[in-house]
């Protein structure tokens, strides 16, 4: 087990020397280094050119001194060999939007060494270019956030139409979720495979669903992912967008480690959890846009409510914003580190 990073050691609730810290989408249009390779290359063309995709991932590493690396992807690259157009103008774009049985049963389940090899051979690269200055960590869609883009064929705001088919044809819905948590399986085992040292779920729409339809409708496949990576032995982050009120729901699901949004407090979210339970978070990103001394008291409070337990990584409650300044990015990994 790669123990000599506190990272690894902190998602595995063992003391640390002082509080590692990452940041969601910490490679991303914030940086000027990243929008300069975006000028030439479009947004799908770079994730699947592992020489840029792992150029890109490095850089947040090199500028931010984050303590670990996260590929650079993105959660709906496995969905386009699985039978739907992908495009991004920005804005993710999924074409024809799955409706109808006959549009799950369409679908196929991803084979990633042949479907997707340039993720997996970013994987690869990124761990020769690393030469273990910090762990990668691989990442998947739930199986949930998946099904929004796919039914709904574009982000939304309430996700409607995925609604509308899970309300109204719920053996649809069932069917098209159970496609999606196998296709999920082997496309994040193959990341570990290909060298991930830990894997983060995103569920970003997770918390658009009450408590009890949670549990009904997202729980069981989120569960079936993580249980089936659980031989893998190496960090499972789960992290559910909107969910402070329904921790204990998603904690059922797995994950070693549980992402925070900033919807609850650091010590309330640890007293529900308990103590065989790492977390990550939980700074509000537009925190970001604020003042050095602004960003300094809210490390120290969220350090503080952790108040030196094992078990906490830091990050924000979401992706890091485009309009947020760099230096600001960098004076949050540096307070982390100089208060901790
Ligand atoms: O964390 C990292 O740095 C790794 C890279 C990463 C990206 N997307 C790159 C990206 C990760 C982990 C993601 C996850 C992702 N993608 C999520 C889950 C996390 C979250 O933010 O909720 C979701 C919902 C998506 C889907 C997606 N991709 C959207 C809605 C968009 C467009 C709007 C936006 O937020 O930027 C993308 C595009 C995207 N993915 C960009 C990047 C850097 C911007 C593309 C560009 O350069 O124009």
């Amino acid at each position: 087990m790669d123990y000599n990073y506190d990272f690894i050691k902190a998602c595995h609730g063992k003391p640390v020397s002082r509080t590692p810290v990452w940041l969601m989408r910490q490679a991303g249009r914030y940086l000027p280094q990243y929008r300069k390779i975006r000028e030439k290359v479009a947004f799908l063309e770079l994730c699947k050119t592992p020489e840029l995709a792992a150029e890109v991932t490095l850089q947040p590493v090199d500028v931010l001194g984050v303590d670990a690396a996260i590929l650079f992807s993105d959660i709906l690259v496995p969905i386009e060999p699985m039978g739907q157009r992908l495009h991004y103008s920005p804005a993710p774009v999924l074409e024809p939007p799955v409706r109808s049985a006959a549009d799950v049963d369409a679908l196929r389940v991803l084979q990633p060494e042949q479907d997707v090899p340039f993720v997996l051979d970013t994987i690869r690269l990124l761990r020769r270019e690393l030469e273990g200055r910090v762990p990668l960590i691989g990442f998947g869609g739930a199986p949930f956030t998946l099904a929004c883009y796919m039914v709904e064929g574009a982000g939304s705001r309430h996700f409607l139409a995925l609604k509308r088919l899970m309300y109204q044809a719920p053996e649809v819905y069932a069917r098209l979720m159970e496609k999606i948590t196998d296709t999920s399986i082997v496309y994040l085992r193959a990341q570990a495979e290909a060298g991930a040292q830990a894997l983060q779920i995103f569920d970003s729409w997770g918390g658009i669903l009450s408590p009890a339809d949670y549990q009904r409708h997202v729980l069981p496949y989120s569960r079936r992912l993580l249980t089936s990576l659980g031989d893998l032995g190496i960090p499972l982050i789960h992290f559910v967008k909107g969910a402070g009120a329904m921790l204990d729901l998603v904690s059922m699901a797995g994950g070693q480690v549980i992402g925070l949004d900033w919807s609850i407090g650091l010590n309330r979210a640890r007293m529900i959890l308990g103590e065989n339970v790492a977390v990550q978070g939980n700074l509000d990103p537009a925190v970001l846009l604020g003042r050095q001394d602004v960003i300094e008291r809210e490390v120290r409070r969220i350090l503080d409510e952790n108040a030196g337990r094992p078990g906490h990584i830091f990050n924000l409650g979401h992706g890091i914003l485009p309009q947020v300044p760099p230096e600001n990015a960098a004076f949050l990994v540096d307070c982390v580190h100089r208060l901790s």
